[in-house]
């Protein structure tokens, strides 16, 4: 709060209280606090009605409800049709009061609805202007502390796009040697088969050649004796099928790193989390492979209103982690289901697990445990963000020794709103 309002707040000669949308109290000024003998934390976190000493709790209720319905970032309510007392100490030590007639309402740094209750004593003219005065002062503070707010958030919002692309880049240098590794497999072993094929095809052709030369078919037999041409035709169509398996499987790779790499939009649509989940289980397959072996336990689930190609980032975030996690050959089971207005997936692996000082820290930029050069430790924070972009949650459970599970929910349905819709990588 104290970063929200500026030093001018606090020694203003009025009081003033901030309330979120549940009436808690969030902030109380030095003036009030000293005329009410509070210290600076006392009130914090304290329901405003029933609080101050002598306020009518029904005013004070109507006032808050006026306040909730009536204002808007640029509306100050600040006539007599509601308003509140309150008893403080007088300078000279006696019981006096304060009133306030006057709110407004403010988004906090969290895009928190707070409402501010400005209180002050009975002015005559004089003191009225200077009053005016003062407070024309704070709301100009408060506005300026928003404006340079603003110009912090887009920033950071500047600095967490430019890690975005570095990560990815990063994750995609280090997932190319895989792939190539992937595809060069397939690939080495279709191009043997064409080569047998090729002799076989040699051997074919001569036996078909001496179908018009042969004076008999004893001949011809014989020929297919000498060529095994028994063995021939088995191995042909098993050296076929396996050649077909790996165009295929190069295919699957291809398919997958474009969907992958699609041009990220930004935007939110209907996508199939199974298919982002396969895709990038296949574009980390190689990572994969000799790490752990990858069980799918995937439930019922409907299209999610998301963006698929960040959320694949995530999963492939959650799974490298896993991967990197195991001392030897482990298990890593991913899983899905859906809980009321919810889908949820979880990545869940056999590796050494987290001490609960490491897990606090976690989600922090930068925050590694792998050698120099291995971890940027970037992974988790920008998987967070991508989550909370999404309304989301990202919860841990991991044992030492024993192994971690990720698990990411998400709305099934985005809900939109400017602050979403602001925050882009
Ligand atoms: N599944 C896991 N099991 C054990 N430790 C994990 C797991 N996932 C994350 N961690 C711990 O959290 C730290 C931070 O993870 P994060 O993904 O943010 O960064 P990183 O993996 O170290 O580096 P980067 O992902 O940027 O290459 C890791 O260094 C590791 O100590
Ligand atoms: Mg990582």
């Amino acid at each position: 709060m104290d970063s929200t309002f500026p030093a001018v707040v606090e020694t203003l000669p009025l009081g003033l209280v901030v309330v979120d949308e549940l009436g808690a109290i969030h902030y109380v000024n030095g003036y009030l606090r000293e005329r009410l003998g509070l210290a600076e934390e006392g009130p914090i976190g304290k329901k405003l009605v029933g609080f101050f000493p002598g306020a009518d709790s029904c005013a004070l209720t109507e006032f808050l409800e006026r306040c909730r319905d009536e204002c808007t970032p640029d509306r100050v309510i600040n006539d007599d049709l509601c308003s509140v007392d309150i008893r403080i100490m007088g300078r000279s030590g006696s019981s006096t009061s304060l009133r306030s007639a006057m709110c407004f309402t403010f988004d906090g740094p969290n895009g928190e609805n707070f409402r501010a209750l400005v209180f002050y004593e009975s002015i005559s003219m004089e003191a009225g202007n200077e009053f005016q005065a003062s407070f024309s002062r704070a709301i100009e503070a408060v506005q300026k502390a928003r404006v340079e707010q603003r110009r912090l958030l887009e920033k950071v919002q500047q600095a967490q796009r430019h890690l975005v692309q570095s990560e990815k880049l990063a994750g995609i240098g280090q997932l190319a040697a895989g792939v190539a590794h992937e595809i060069n497999n397939p690939m080495g072993y279709v191009s043997s088969n064409l080569r047998t094929l090729a002799g076989y095809v040699q051997d074919l052709l001569r036996i078909v050649d001496a179908v018009d030369a042969a004076k008999d078919l004893d001949e011809i037999r014989n020929l297919k004796r000498i060529l095994d041409y028994g063995f021939i035709r088995g191995d042909l169509e098993d050296l076929i099928a396996e050649s077909e398996e790996g165009v295929e499987r190069v295919k699957s790779i291809i398919t997958a790193l474009q969907d992958f790499s699609r041009t990220d939009t930004g935007k939110f649509s209907l996508a199939d989390l199974h298919r982002g989940i396969d895709t990038t289980v296949n574009v980390a397959a190689n990572e994969l492979k000799y790490k752990a072996e990858v069980v799918k336990e995937y439930g019922e689930i409907p299209e999610v209103e998301c963006n698929i190609s960040r959320i694949n980032q995530v999963v492939l975030n959650l799974l490298m982690n896993a991967a990197q996690a195991m001392p030897e050959w482990g298990m890593i089971t991913i899983r899905t289901g859906q809980a009321q207005s919810e889908v949820w997936f979880e990545v869940e692996d056999t590796g050494c697990g987290m001490r609960s000082d490491e897990l606090d820290k976690i989600f922090e930029p930068f925050f590694t445990t792998k050698p120099v050069g291995d971890g940027t430790g970037l992974g988790l924070a920008l998987s967070y963000s991508i989550v909370r972009q999404h309304h989301g949650r990202i919860e841990v459970k991991s044992e030492v020794g024993k192994g971690t599970c990720f698990r990411v929910s998400l709305p099934i349905i985005h809900p939109m709103d400017s602050d979403t819709e602001e925050v882009q990588f």
